[in-house]
């Protein structure tokens, strides 16, 4: 790709990913093994939980980590979110409830959650958005005080930490190793939890319904004897994906303080625009910007500018526009809610390019044509 054209994410694969593919395809065994086994350990060390369980999309663990903690009510999350997180909520038997987000990170305000709290919540699941944790400390003191679940939906945040600890390891954690994401395994998820119980659940939803602790107690000397014990899923992992986890995790980390510093140089270059909001840092935390996302000044048509940067060589996006409570199904069965904050967000934010080896020439390009931007689309 030309260093004049940025696009808006890049997965990092490098020669290590592709000859442990290779090696995972010459040993004939693609799926059910060794792999998948290792990356959940492995990630599970990083997340500091006792358990992970390895799934096809963040999309699956959501469902199954509600699903697992037998959860039947109310659940609050942002509507300023993917599809996925209020999907899952559904498809897993549950009530999505919309809560507003704060003005300067864009993650669930608690002050709302607060007030949509009633006898039927069972759970909470704060999004941490573009790679900010939300407030996990107030969040947890909530979750206490009302004797509710919490549901972390990760998947924009692998490796951010708050109050020192790693998101995913609050509540029952759910993570996304899509292509856009922090690191991938081409599509891919993940949950993390401290309970063996709850562990052992995914993997028996995960697996068609047939529990693997009753099998290995019951019938270890015959494993052609294959229990379930409710209608499951296939969301499995297979092993092609799990080697790239695996490489992927092993460089995490760096990947992440690359964000961080290109995040920086994007801040200090933007900050000659006053029509532009750069992203808030919540002290508490570490921000890992699987995303980074600006807010404009009233004065200027959102779509016009992303329409402009998109046709120039910068390809600019947003995230995220609706708010879930505003897309069809969900105002069909659950009527029109108002949610203004979320709302008047959603109409301001724009996701500029943001990866790894983004090159100093290529985010040069983005702060001299956002500039250009500014000037072409304002309201007139
Ligand atoms: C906040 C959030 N939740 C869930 C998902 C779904 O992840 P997956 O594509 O792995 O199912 C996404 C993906 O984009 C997301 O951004």
């Amino acid at each position: 790709m030309s260093e004049n054209k940025v696009p808006l994410c890049r997965p990092e694969i490098g020669e290590k990913e592709i000859e442990e593919i290779k090696r995972v395809l010459d040993s004939g065994w693609l799926a059910h093994g060794p792999k998948v086994k290792e990356f959940e350990k492995k990630f599970a060390e990083y997340i500091g939980v006792k358990y992970a369980v390895s799934l096809n999309s963040c999309a699956s663990a959501l469902q199954a980590a509600i699903m697992a903690k037998n959860l039947k009510g109310e659940i609050i999350l942002p509507s300023f979110t993917f599809p996925a997180s209020a999907n899952a909520i559904i498809n897993a038997g549950c009530i999505p409830v919309f809560a507003e987000i704060r003005k300067d990170t864009m993650n669930i305000d608690i002050s709302d959650v607060e007030k949509k709290i009633t006898l039927r919540t069972v759970g909470i699941m704060p999004v941490h958005f573009a790679g900010q944790s939300c407030e996990m400390d107030k969040i947890m003191e909530l979750a206490k005080k009302h004797n509710m679940t919490i549901i972390e939906d990760s998947a924009e945040a692998i490796g951010t930490t708050y109050t020192g600890k790693k998101t995913g390891a609050f509540g029952e954690g759910c993570f996304s190793f899509y292509p856009t994401k922090n690191i991938t395994t081409a599509e891919g998820g993940m949950v993390t939890t401290n309970s063996k119980e709850t562990a052992e659940m995914v993997q028996t939803i995960r697996g068609h319904g047939v529990s693997k602790g009753a099998y290995e107690r019951e019938h270890a000397e015959k494993p052609w004897i294959r229990m379930a014990t409710m209608p499951g899923y296939n969301f499995r992992m297979n092993e092609i994906q799990a080697v790239l986890g695996i490489e992927q995790l092993k460089i995490l980390d760096e990947l992440n303080e690359k964000r961080r510093k290109n995040a920086q140089y994007l801040n200090r270059g933007l900050s000659r625009y006053r029509e532009i909001t750069t992203p808030y840092e919540d002290k508490k935390g570490k921000h890992t910007y699987q995303m980074y996302v600006i807010q404009l000044d009233e004065k200027i048509d959102r779509d016009a500018f992303v329409i402009y940067l998109r046709n120039n060589g910068v390809e600019a996006n947003v995230h995220f526009f609706p708010g879930v409570h505003q897309h069809p199904y969900y105002e069909k069965t659950f009527g029109k809610k108002s949610l203004p904050v979320t709302e008047s967000i959603s109409r301001i934010v724009a996701t500029l390019p943001m990866f790894p080896s983004m090159t100093k020439k290529q985010m040069d390009i983005i702060i001299e044509k956002v500039g250009e931007a500014l000037k072409t689309a304002r309201w007139h």
